[in-house]
């Protein structure tokens, strides 16, 4: 979420958050690069590129032996799944690792869908990435039917009063984005989760596109899966899951014999990439220490991430402001979803744009050409392109903000664009 200016978060050093990430002083043709995009996977740290090779050189062995490599990697497991847990707000036994979030909606899907049968309705939306979409529409053989909530097309919202009329006591399921990752809206998931539950639905979150953008606390949301992919937020390329523990026992994932029944091993298929999970703790603690350096005053690391948080929502909604102030301004521009700044507090700083006469691609290649690295496309949100009817025409071109982005790159960006189109 972004926060209003006029809250006062303490401000981001901005400085010392870019000399983290070795990758942004890449150029292209003698450009510096800008990395607008993030929504398809954000730079690292040099601690998580270190964290991984330390692994590789000292503790590369697997699980449960007896002897030293293995003993540290569980050590290792144990701490991602410790630093994961003060990430969610929850147990560390409710902290399960793939290698990334369509997997575990697989096996999450594969496990709910046993228990059901024909007549039982899962809520979909039009809104979310297809990987909170076909995972649920398999189980469309078993007899399971399936509903999707329609967005507002002015805004590109969910249609609360759509999600309203279709949760029924037949409703055994609701799987909803926590933000979408093309157009940036935050969907009400406090609200959605309270009208599940009154029907005794399950939920199931997707958090992909929100992690970098916003604090996730699972014990407030009330919800009973949530999952995100790690190289959205600074780390590795993997995925993690929620699961409450009442779930993740009452569930019966797929697994292989040899596998314990133990929470949340169960969940966990095969051997895990244990050099990624290493890169998972030092990104929690990236973001911790982003928190320490804002606030000195924070005791413990989930407190440390609610400060990193509140400052990089502060530095992304200045940053958006002038982006979307600059977008409005190029004539012919076409701006998806909510563009009213008063409510810039429901939308993450992702958006979706089109210029008349300039397909998307060929925006982002010339983009690219001079150092913009942004995407086009349906970025696999592609209920929402076929919806808005832009799937034909090559989807969108997705500007994405992440905390290191600067001032200074974005006036350059509207600059580039403007001169692309003029
Ligand atoms: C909102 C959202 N959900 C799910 C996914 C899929 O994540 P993964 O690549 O970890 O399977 C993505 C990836 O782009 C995404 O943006």
């Amino acid at each position: 979420m972004l926060t209003t200016q006029n809250e006062t978060a303490a401000q981001l050093d901005i400085s010392w958050v870019r000399s983290q990430f070795p990758a942004l002083t890449q150029t292209v043709h003698g450009n510096p690069a800008v990395f607008l995009d993030g929504p398809g996977g954000t730079q690292v740290p040099q601690r998580v590129i270190d964290a991984v090779s330390d692994y590789l050189k000292q503790s590369n062995a697997n699980t449960h032996g007896a002897f030293a490599t293995s003993q540290r990697t569980d050590a290792i497991l144990d701490e991602a799944r410790s630093a994961m847990a003060d990430f969610f707000n929850c147990l560390p036994n409710e902290v399960a690792f793939s290698p990334n979030m369509t997997t575990l909606t697989y096996a999450v899907s594969r496990a709910i869908g046993r228990e059901l049968a024909a007549g039982d309705e899962i809520l979909l939306t039009r809104l979310d990435h297809d990987a909170n979409v076909s995972p649920w529409l398999a189980l469309e053989e078993r007899g399971v039917k399936i509903q999707f909530v329609d967005i507002r097309e002015d805004d590109c919202t969910l249609n609360m009063d759509d999600l309203i009329s279709k949760i029924t006591d037949h409703t055994k399921l609701v799987a909803v984005g926590y933000a979408s990752n093309a157009v940036g809206t935050i969907n009400p998931i406090k609200e959605i989760v309270h009208l599940a539950h009154r029907h005794g639905a399950l939920t199931y979150v997707d958090a992909v596109h929100y992690a970098p953008h916003g604090p996730i606390d699972v014990a407030s949301l009330g919800c009973d899966f949530l999952v995100c992919s790690t190289y959205k937020f600074f780390g590795p390329h993997m995925g993690v899951l929620y699961g409450g523990d009442e779930f993740l026992e009452r569930f019966r994932p797929y697994k292989l014999r040899a596998n314990t029944d133990s929470i949340p091993n169960c969940w966990e298929w095969g051997t895990l990439n244990h050099e990624c999970i290493a890169g998972i703790t030092a990104c929690v603690e990236y973001l911790a220490d982003l928190g320490r350096k804002a606030v000195p005053a924070t005791s413990t690391r989930r407190e440390a991430l609610l400060a990193a948080y509140s400052t990089i929502q502060q530095h992304e909604r200045a940053l958006f402001e002038q982006l979307v102030i600059g977008l409005r301004a190029i004539p012919g521009l076409k701006l998806y979803g909510i563009d009213d700044v008063k409510r810039f507090d429901q939308r993450c700083p992702t958006v979706a744009v089109r210029i008349a006469g300039h397909p998307p691609r060929e925006l982002s290649e010339k983009l690219g050409q001079r150092g913009f690295f942004t995407w086009d496309g349906n970025y696999y949100a592609i209920g929402l392109t076929e919806r808005l009817d832009v799937e034909k025409d090559g989807g969108f071109l997705r500007i994405g903000l992440a905390h290191y982005n600067t001032a200074e790159e974005v006036s350059r960006f509207l600059g580039v664009l403007r001169a692309i189109v003029a």
